[in-house]
């Protein structure tokens, strides 16, 4: 199948548009699994109304010449206030996902997060690019493993250690029940085959030719490592709830690099973040697939950043679906975005190429709306570009 999937009528020009290519390309459980939330989905559809909810000033007659949205994330400059969050098992959704992933990101000049639980090890990932991404850490039961993980990680060159702490048990989500990823085998496997039968292009290109598919930063660790199933069942087991603010000093300790909170929706919890000594914080609700009924990320942020936002980075993601989104973030408040179904849904449906020209299309569509808001550097984004806030 071409890149552009199988409507020639059309190129894809939005995260929406990219969404349709993905649902076209990706087997059912797999399109689900990226694109569904937490029961409900409340708080997935929440999360894009709430940025939508705030109307932009528009200002003329101001000199706009040179609007540059460039600028730096956690010391790390980018060419726009954006870094693709982590994804687990993104090396399902295209061929060695991650890499093309990192690629793109290098390309425009944005972070790109590995996940804990991405497909790619860090090392094949660090053979694509230059610049080392960012890592995205779950805490495990067992301290060894994760010794080992941040001691990798650093010896690669990865400064930006992500630490989620929105997971300490898996989310519910119904649309993975009723696709039967948690059915008894033999069901679970009849559903999959059902799926896979209409979707040859993908089982050639990525569930054949994109081999290995197991947690590539995990491989070592994981006894039977080149089986999915026991991998994510032993991942379940590994999870562990009883993380607390105390241990965020021993993780400070094994990380000498940047650590960064993700998964903060509370002003208390913020300012705890604070006391423990982090660089940065990122307010999620892990796209609204861990609990259903809080609130959206652009409702908390304002409150966040301006309680912590001089004492640490403050970031968000969730929802965020255009450039127009990343000036609403700025505008309320964050120092940048992280973005995840978007750049998932362009890799679905396009690769390496598809995501460089959304990336590229979302910088142009935030130096628009810097213009038409007359406000030429992205530091001086603010409250005052909002009516809701003025
Ligand atoms: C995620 N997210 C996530 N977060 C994380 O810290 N580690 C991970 O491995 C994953 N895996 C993951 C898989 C999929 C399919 C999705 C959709 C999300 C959460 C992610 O980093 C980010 O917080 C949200 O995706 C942001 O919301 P949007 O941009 O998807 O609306």
């Amino acid at each position: 199948m071409s890149a552009w999937g199988s409507d020639w009528g059309r190129l894809p020009a939005t995260a929406a548009d990219w969404r349709l290519k993905a649902q076209a390309r990706l087997p059912r459980f797999l399109f689900d699994y990226v694109d569904g939330g937490a029961t409900d989905e409340q708080t997935l559809r929440a999360n894009e109304a709430a940025w939508a909810g705030h109307t932009l000033r528009q200002r003329v007659l101001v000199d706009v010449d040179g609007v540059d949205t460039r600028t730096a994330l956690l010391g790390q400059p980018c060419s726009l206030p954006l870094a693709l969050a982590p994804i687990g098992l993104a090396g399902l959704m295209a061929r060695r996902g991650e890499v093309q992933a990192a690629r793109a990101a290098e390309a425009v000049g944005v972070p790109f997060t590995l996940s804990t639980v991405g497909i790619c090890p860090l090392a094949e990932v660090m053979g694509a690019v230059q610049r080392p991404p960012w890592f995205q850490l779950y805490m495990l039961r067992d301290r060894g493993i994760v010794r080992a993980l941040l001691q990798r990680a650093w010896a690669a060159g990865c400064r930006t250690l992500v630490f989620t702490v929105d997971l300490p048990i898996s989310g519910m989500r119904h649309r993975d029940t009723r696709n039967g990823l948690s059915a008894p085998p033999a069901r679970a496997a009849l559903i999959k085959a059902v799926q896979l039968s209409t979707r040859p292009g993908w089982l050639w290109d990525v569930a054949i030719k994109g081999q290995p598919h197991g947690f590539g930063n995990l491989s070592d660790q994981v006894p039977r490592a080149q089986n999915m199933d026991a991998f994510k069942a032993w991942i379940d087991t590994q999870f562990d709830p009883t993380v607390t603010w105390a241990d965020i000093d021993w993780l400070r300790q094994q990380w000498p690099g940047t650590v960064v909170l993700k998964g903060l929706l509370d002003e208390g919890d913020a300012h705890a973040a604070v006391q423990a000594g982090v660089q940065g914080l990122i307010v999620s609700n892990h796209g609204g697939r861990q609990l259903d009924g809080v609130a959206p990320t652009a409702t908390k942020l304002p409150a966040i950043a301006h309680a912590v936002g001089a004492e640490l980075e403050v970031l968000v993601d969730g929802g965020v679906r255009s450039g127009v989104d990343v000036f609403r973030a700025l505008a309320l408040g964050a120092r940048g975005v992280l973005i995840g179904r978007p750049w998932v849904w362009a890799l679905a449906g396009g690769g390496e190429r598809a995501l460089t020209e959304l990336l590229q299309r979302w910088q142009h569509e935030l130096k628009l709306a810097m213009t038409l808001a007359g406000v030429t550097r992205v530091a001086d984004i603010g409250p005052q570009h909002l009516e809701t806030l003025a």
